[in-house]
């Protein structure tokens, strides 16, 4: 059994978490969102330095949530791509310092292959086969996947314009509601009318592309008339068409590649109204649903070694400690610069 330290800095969260096994064994996160607020968005030098403030005491109470000190760690693994440049770069850093420090092998891992592992750490091992619906703030994709450390990812299709989580960020700053845009959003949305405004359902029945900035700028349309309705009505009927659609083309994947496991992973599978239609519609065609609870959603370290944890037990050979950081690494295997690769 191998305990793998993982680390997570590819936006403004630093997560660090120690698992062993598929078990969870300790974690700790520290955010710089608040800093970012005044701003709408995450500026990537302070989310860097403040990476680098947060790292140390993020791995010491890791460390002891698991009751373990570095010297019983085995490896190593890493967000190196895709994100913001800096910020990954002070993950690697701190990350290649303990891999040389303690001579043990570290792990470049996709960030978006974190996401799905992460409900690993909570529903067990994947099933042989699956299909992930990835909905981050940086992206929004159907996967078709096999085993996640050995098997090459097929993307079924991707966001053309805006992620998801972006959406949900950008009608919040149109809504004149604070930054990040879905927690908010979830939450008044739970006591408003999603059938108040029927917002655009863009590439419903057209294959597995999503597009979500027409949704955006139709929200942006509706306030500029001046609408009646209540914010809340209009941030619940603007979730309630992200919802639709996601949900929609996830259960058809589904259907089409005769897979019953559909797993929703990211930021924005925290989303209570998602989580609530995809039950709904998964039990209606049979099929299983994996959502790993929310704080396992949003960017954590623990999904990072739970990544670290399956590429081991698959005997993937290790990064070199040239790892570079790749801010946009399409997404086509869980392990990235795996030496001899
Ligand atoms: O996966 P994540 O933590 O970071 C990225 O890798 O992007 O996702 C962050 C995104 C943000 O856009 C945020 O607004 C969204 O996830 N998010 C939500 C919820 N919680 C976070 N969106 C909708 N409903 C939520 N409850
Ligand atoms: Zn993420």
């Amino acid at each position: 059994m191998a305990i793998v330290l993982g680390i997570e800095t590819s936006c403004d969260e630093t997560g660090v978490g120690i698992v062993a096994d598929g078990r969870l064994l300790g974690a700790a996160l520290s955010s710089s969102m608040g800093e970012h607020a005044r701003f709408g968005g995450v500026v990537p030098e302070i989310a860097a330095r403040a990476h680098l403030e947060a790292m140390v005491p993020c791995v010491t109470a890791a460390f002891e949530q698991a009751g373990i000190g570095p010297s019983d760690v085995d490896a190593i693994a890493v967000t190196s791509g895709p994100g913001l440049a800096t910020a990954l770069q002070t993950g690697i850093a701190a990350a290649k310092a303990y891999a040389l420090a303690l001579g043990k092998p570290l792990y470049g891992v996709h960030h978006l292959a974190g996401h799905v592992a992460a409900d690993t750490l909570e529903h067990g091992p994947l099933p042989p086969r699956s299909v992930a619906l990835i909905v981050s703030g940086g992206h929004t994709s159907l996967l078709l996947l096999g085993d996640l450390a050995r098997d090459p990812i097929v993307h079924l299709g991707d966001t053309r314009d805006d992620a998801a989580g972006e959406a949900f960020d950008k009608v919040a700053r149109i809504l004149g509601l604070p930054y990040p845009g879905g927690p908010v959003i979830d939450r008044i949305a739970r006591d408003a009318n999603p059938g108040e405004i029927s917002f655009p359902r863009a590439m419903l029945d057209s294959g597995y592309e999503f597009s979500f900035s027409g949704l955006k700028s139709a929200v942006a349309r509706h306030v500029e008339r001046g609408f009646g309705q209540a914010v809340a009505d209009v941030a619940a009927s603007f979730q309630e068409a992200v919802v639709d659609v996601l949900t929609h083309k996830a259960v058809k994947a589904c259907l089409a590649h005769d897979v019953d496991t559909l797993l929703i992973a990211g930021g924005v599978a925290a989303n209570s109204r998602l989580r609530q239609v995809a039950a709904e519609r998964c039990a209606a065609a049979g099929i299983t649903l994996r959502v790993p609870r929310p704080q396992l959603c949003t960017d954590n370290g623990a999904m990072i070694a739970a990544v670290g944890d399956l590429l081991i037990a698959a005997d993937t050979p290790p990064s070199s400690l040239a790892l570079a950081a790749d801010p946009s690494a399409p997404l086509t295997r869980a392990s990235l610069n795996p030496c001899g690769i």
